[in-house]
């Protein structure tokens, strides 16, 4: 049994006053439990469209999501979003967590919608989830005065304090130095490890692709299976086969790669 699948999955949105756009065709996933994948991609080209619809935040214009093989589009909003609440762990970027409320605060809030045990035991296990990401010193610090790094565990703990089954990563090093980067994906791994959740980490960083075990590209909207994530520049002939205004600050892309030997 797959935990999340897409098939044929294609995203389109109407911006006002312009023609559809279409951001994501035609992509095929599988993710199955404890995977670990990684997709890499340029600005723009449609990753964090497609994180979106594999946390179940948004549905596909076409093409079908199924999470445990039922189909996510068959429930309603509200078991929508309580099937994700339970299963799906977001680690962004930005770390969202909420100033004037402590550590300990921040990763208790998602045990508020918990019942029995878990909710009455909810700062318990709020405590030692902090602790697992080396912050149990820390448990009564405001943000503000945490580093990034620390900051992030604060919103790791927080992503992962009700165990979910898939942990969907959009750049989570992306505003951390390269030492805390890494040590924030470690400590992600070990958790996974630890829990048996599957992973999927989108990140321009070929270094913590690397990491994942199955590795994917997104190329405008386009998803494809690669060895190495490791981003290739384009040739010539690809780049001349895209719309002209893309194609424009795509050659000067492939320029400064090759030269004028290309
Ligand atoms: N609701 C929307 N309306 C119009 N355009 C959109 C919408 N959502 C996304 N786009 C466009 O679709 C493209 C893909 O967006 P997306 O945010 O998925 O890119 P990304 O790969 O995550 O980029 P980045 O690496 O910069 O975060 C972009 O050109 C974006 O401007
Ligand atoms: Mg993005």
């Amino acid at each position: 049994m797959s935990l999340l699948e897409l098939r044929e999955v294609t995203r389109t949105v109407l911006p006002p006053d312009q023609p559809a756009l279409t951001i994501l065709s035609g992509v095929d996933l599988t993710i199955e439990p404890r995977d670990h994948v990684s997709i890499v991609g340029r600005s723009g080209s449609g990753k964090s469209t497609l994180l979106n619809l594999l946390g179940l935040l948004d549905l596909p214009t076409s093409g079908e999501i199924s999470f445990d093989d039922a189909p996510v589009r068959r429930l309603s909003t509200a078991r929508r979003d309580r099937l994700r609440g339970a299963a799906i762990g977001f680690v962004f970027q930005q770390f969202n967590l909420l100033q004037g409320r402590t550590a300990l605060e921040n990763v208790t809030m998602p045990l508020l919608y918990s019942s029995g045990r878990t909710f009455w035991r909810r700062t318990k296990i709020a405590a030692d989830m902090l602790d697992l990401v080396g912050l149990g010193h820390r448990l009564h610090s405001m943000p503000d005065r945490l580093s990034g790094g620390e900051q992030q565990r604060v919103a790791i703990a927080r992503s992962l304090v009700r165990g979910p089954r898939l942990i969907l990563a959009d750049e989570p090093t992306g505003a951390l130095d390269l030492d805390t980067g890494q040590s924030v994906m470690e400590l992600i791994d070990e958790v996974a490890e630890r829990t048996g959740a599957a992973q999927v980490v989108i990140t321009h960083d070929p270094m913590i692709a690397r990491r994942a075990r199955r590795h994917f590209r997104l190329d405008r909207g386009i998803l494809t299976p690669v060895d190495d994530p490791t981003l290739e520049p384009r040739t010539r002939r690809e780049v001349r086969e895209m719309a002209p205004a893309e194609a424009t600050d795509a050659e000067t892309d492939v320029d400064a790669v090759v030269g004028e030997a290309g």
